[in-house]
């Protein structure tokens, strides 16, 4: 078999080689428990599935135009212009098969050849693939002061004539970190100077702690539309709990938008008028839905922090946002894919290695499941890995003891 080098060089997505390993677990009958998955558990709001049930209900289901429906357009305008304070075009908005597909179409439109995009370590795992698939190179920040926070130094000291963009995602997956405003208006700054594009990958943006706003870049550039280089995408996946409808849009300059639109149009002609439907109906219908999933992940964040204070010498940084949270466990291993799949193999945990994001060291721990799985699976593994932890424990209905430590 003949595959292209590119292809080859393309990782596979380890969240998604994660989800499949649970389900055979599952499947088995193991009680697994999933702190790897990266979406909610709560139904889609019952106004999407009325919106995608019509179209069905009528069969009118058929191509719709590139860039989006009509109607879903206006309400992502509307949701610009209240959750981003700038009054948007339609031709400055394109829909896509789920923010991915919308961070990938930007990626296309704007890097050539070995020109350089910025990751803020760490970074979500997709982010360098995609920019590989165009043609460009990942150039990887790491905080050196050794927090989740990015500094402008050391992207300053990253940047160079072949920068083309830098993708910020804040709220971040995987740390759970919410970048300061102080640092959105300086990289805002610092790009519109630099002539960079900043994407702005804001899928977690509402799902913020603690009383905290979503930042928007909009804010910190006085540029109109049509020449800032701040790019946004967004889409209802993380927000509503809609990951499976696979619906993302792209806020950008008409001319982006254009090109955009060529790509897509020759690539899927467009996102599936079914799911479009259903994320009109999830923007248009109460926002109650999106509150009332931020409290309830809200409460798993404050009980993660609680069980993991338990486990001796793990360095936890305290989320503020999205459902997941980063914790160190060099104390217990260097290597994070062999820890979680330790984890797997003698807990039924699924954790996603770090070193995927960037970090090596760290796991990454979702807490957008049930309050007591995350209970359960952090007894789990501080019975995995902890001396400190009672050496017996039951999982299902088995009596495990530990015996290798
Ligand atoms: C940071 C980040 N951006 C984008 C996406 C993609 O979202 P979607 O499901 O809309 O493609 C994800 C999904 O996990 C994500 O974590």
């Amino acid at each position: 078999m003949s595959i292209s080098q590119l292809a080859r060089s393309i990782q596979e997505s380890p969240t998604l080689k994660l989800n499949e390993e649970a389900r055979i677990l599952r499947a088995k009958g193991e009680p697994v428990i999933h702190l790897g998955i990266g979406e909610p558990k709560n139904k889609a709001p019952i106004t999407a599935i009325l919106g995608s049930a019509a179209k069905l209900k009528y069969g009118d289901v058929k191509y719709a135009p590139t860039d989006g429906l009509p109607s879903l357009k206006k309400a992502i305008i509307r949701y610009t212009e209240e959750n981003y304070g700038r009054l948007v075009a339609p031709e400055n908005v394109i829909v896509s098969t789920g923010a991915k597909q919308s961070l990938y179409n930007v990626l296309l439109s704007i890097v050539d050849p070995q020109d350089e995009v910025i990751l803020l370590a760490p970074y979500w795992v997709s982010y360098p693939e995609m920019v590989k698939l165009a043609y460009g190179v990942p150039v990887v920040v790491t905080p050196e002061d050794g927090t989740f926070h990015p500094r402008m130094e050391d992207i300053e000291r990253a940047v160079s004539s072949y920068t083309k963009a830098i993708i910020v995602n804040s709220p971040n997956n995987p740390s759970g970190i919410v970048f300061s405003e102080e640092f959105i208006a300086e990289i805002v700054d610092f790009c519109e100077r630099r002539g960079i594009y900043v994407v702005m990958d804001d899928i977690y943006q509402k799902l913020v702690f603690d009383g905290r706003q979503p930042t928007p870049a909009y804010r910190y550039t006085q540029k109109d539309i049509e020449d800032t280089r701040v790019i946004v995408v967004n889409g209802v996946s993380k927000l509503y709990g809609m990951t499976g409808f696979r619906i993302g849009w792209t806020i950008a300059s008409r001319r982006m938008v254009e090109v955009m639109n060529n790509i897509q149009a020759q690539t899927t002609s467009c996102p599936s008028v079914v799911s479009q439907a259903a994320a009109e109906g999830a923007l248009t219908g109460v926002q109650s839905v999106v509150e009332n999933l931020r409290l309830t992940i809200q409460n798993n964040r404050d009980v993660l922090i609680q069980e993991m204070r338990g486990f001796t010498d793990v360095r936890v940084t305290r989320p503020e946002g999205t459902f997941y949270c980063l914790p160190d466990f060099r104390a217990y291993s260097n290597d994070s894919v062999e820890l979680a799949n330790f984890l797997l193999k003698k807990a039924l945990v699924v954790t996603v290695p770090g070193k995927q994001f960037g970090m090596e060291g760290h796991l990454r721990l979702s807490y957008s499941g049930s309050t007591k799985d995350v209970i359960e699976g952090i007894e789990r593994m501080k019975w995995a890995l902890d001396p400190n932890a009672p050496n017996e424990i039951y999982i299902g209905d088995r009596k495990l003891i530990r015996d290798w430590l």
